[in-house]
């Protein structure tokens, strides 16, 4: 996995969790050097953001799952920020954001580098207030795809009822998400 998004769970951790001094601890509980360094465009052995995310649940006397929904929320929230360039239309909401994700941007992203290894994300559009999300990855990072959801209607101020249809932890070869609109 690319070294970003071990920036951002860095500044997650930073921001929501206790500081840098949480962040070495963590690091140091997973394993690794309190001075490690992640370099945005290097890849890193998934299992080392698993790892700590693991201690952090540990840590927080939380599950897994919503330690990762919770980082997604505020991966959510700073993609449209640290990643404005991919955001080519101001008229971009919550859903174009995950439309063009799957189309277009995770293949786009770092696209001269061979090893990289993007999720497969597409999106179907049932109506104005409705959108189908299906997710693939060896990495089964479903929470945090349900967290950016979230985080992402929080940017652009929209609301939703996120209910998950089947997902890869209970057997299925995909995760299936519904994303409807609440009303006002
Ligand atoms: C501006 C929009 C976005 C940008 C620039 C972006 C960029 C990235 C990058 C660079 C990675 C690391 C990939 C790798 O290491 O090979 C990643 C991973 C990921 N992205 Fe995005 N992303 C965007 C939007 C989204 C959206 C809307 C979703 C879901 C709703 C999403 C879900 C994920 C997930 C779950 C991963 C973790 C890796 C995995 O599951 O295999 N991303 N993204």
């Amino acid at each position: 996995m690319y070294g970003v998004i071990f920036d951002f769970l860095r500044d997650y951790v930073i921001q929501n969790h206790g500081g840098k001094q949480t962040w070495e601890t963590l690091l140091q509980a997973s394993g690794q050097s309190v001075h490690k360094i992640y370099f945005p465009v290097t890849e890193y052995p998934d299992e080392e953001i698993v790892a700590i995310a693991k201690v952090a649940a540990e840590a927080l006397s939380l599950p897994l799952p919503a330690v990762l929904e919770d980082f997604g929320i505020f991966t959510g929230k700073k993609l449209m920020t640290f990643y404005h360039m991919y955001v080519f239309s101001n008229e971009w909401k919550t859903f174009e954001v995950i439309e063009h994700a799957g189309k277009s941007i995770h293949h786009y992203i770092h696209k001269h580098n061979p090893a990289r290894k993007p999720p497969q994300l597409s999106a179907e559009r049932l109506s104005d207030n409705e959108l189908m999300i299906h997710y693939y990855s060896a990495r089964m990072m479903c929470p945090v795809v349900k967290g950016i959801v979230q985080g992402l209607a929080r940017h652009f101020n929209e609301a939703f009822d996120i209910y998950e249809e089947q997902c890869m932890y209970h057997g299925a070869s995909e995760c299936v998400f519904r994303v409807t609109r609440k009303a006002h």
